[in-house]
């Protein structure tokens, strides 16, 4: 079952540039610069009206809500708003209709999620699912939706499903920028090709498999971990600051790089190590000071950049390069690392990867 893997985590990992593919495959003709997601088709014209989007999701899901949020306002020009679930769901939330909510959900039966959109709906919004496990409860109740085609994934860690939501938010978001006329054509190409070219990137990093396990083992027995990223990745820094809580039990926060002067900066010593996203995107010269601002204070620096840049080991103590790739695709390419440098910490610490002390697979509860 396992693949010959270790574990079902790390066999997920390595699935992801075939998942991916698998998402993307009969919905993006990036040479043609088409898009098909017959899932939401008939209600393009509502969806592209929308006078704003509302994400609802829990955990690792609502991550890549928050990503979303990032690229649908920028190619879109919807406002957008991400919600948690259980937060949603108790305060009398105000929903109009003319109101898109998307809901995302791996199972597809998180209580919390369930119950949100069922308010919502009741409330007149349309409601789109888009779920990895077909037939599941969020996607019976969904308007429409669309199916992330990740396979089962059986590691409570989500990592597969994650970039499959990441690759289903994409088609969507560049589809409505497309009929909304909200981007150029050649944008609206270029991003399409970056989308296509995932897959294959995602399988170069992956051969960075053995390297990170390396910089795992050296930092296996922290006691607390930043993660910082700002813009586009910012979602991501949050996103591999739960999975090295999940995995390794190891305290981890995310937080916007900016964000650090106004507290968590008080963390750094020369015990705690800081990663950072830092490809190449507008945010990247402010990004390298903050490097400097942990520096100065003698932080640990592992650093996620893009691959032909110079980082020196007076920056950042462990370089990671990942093939280079448009800030907005930059996301689903840069948890690759993340993900590795969880599951790995997690092996050298001896712990149970695949089962997670006091996690479920799905919460069905609330
Ligand atoms: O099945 P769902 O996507 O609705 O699950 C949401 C969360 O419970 C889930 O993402 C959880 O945070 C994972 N353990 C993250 O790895």
């Amino acid at each position: 079952e396992k693949s010959g893997y270790q574990h079902f985590m790390l066999k997920e990992i390595f699935e992801q540039p075939k998942t991916v593919f698998d998402c993307l495959r009969g919905r993006l003709y990036a040479d043609e610069g088409k898009i098909i997601l017959s899932g939401i088709e008939q209600y393009l014209p509502e969806i592209t009206q929308a006078e704003r989007i509302i994400i609802i999701a829990c955990g690792t899901s609502w991550h890549a809500g928050l990503a979303a949020e990032y690229f649908i306002e920028e190619t879109c020009r919807i406002p957008v708003e991400v919600e948690y679930a259980s937060e949603f769901r108790y305060r009398n939330p105000i929903v109009k209709k003319g109101d898109v909510i998307i809901a995302i959900s791996q199972s597809g039966e998180t209580a919390d999620t369930l119950v949100a959109i069922e308010k919502a709906k009741e409330q007149g919004a349309l409601i789109l699912g888009i779920v990895n496990v077909v037939g599941s409860s969020i996607a019976r109740i969904s308007h429409a939706g669309a199916y992330t085609h990740a396979g089962p994934e059986i590691g409570v860690a989500s990592t597969k499903a994650f970039t499959a939501q990441l690759a289903v938010l994409y088609l969507t978001a560049f589809k409505i920028a497309q009929h909304r006329q909200n981007i150029s054509e050649e944008k609206y190409l270029m991003l399409c090709k970056e989308l296509e070219a995932v897959p294959e990137k995602t399988a170069q990093i992956l051969q960075l498999n053995e390297y990170i396990e390396t910089i795992a083992r050296k930092y296996k027995d922290a006691v607390s971990c930043l993660f910082l990223g700002r813009g586009y990745n910012f979602p991501i820094a949050l996103e591999g600051a739960l999975k090295l809580k999940e995995i390794s039990y190891i305290h981890a926060e995310g937080y916007p790089a900016a964000e650090m002067k106004h507290g968590p900066i008080a963390l750094v010593d020369e015990k705690l190590p800081v990663i950072f996203i830092a490809t190449k995107d507008q945010y990247h010269e402010k990004v390298i000071s903050n490097m400097q601002e942990i520096k100065a204070r003698k932080g640990k620096i592992i650093a996620i950049a893009t691959e032909g840049d110079t980082i020196t080991p007076a920056l950042a103590d462990d370089v990671i390069f990942v093939p280079e790739a448009d800030e907005i695709i930059s996301p689903i390419l840069n948890v690759i690392p993340l993900q590795l440098l969880a599951y790995h910490t997690g092996v050298a610490k001896d712990l149970d990867v695949d089962k997670p002390r006091n996690l479920a697979k799905s919460v069905t509860v609330e």
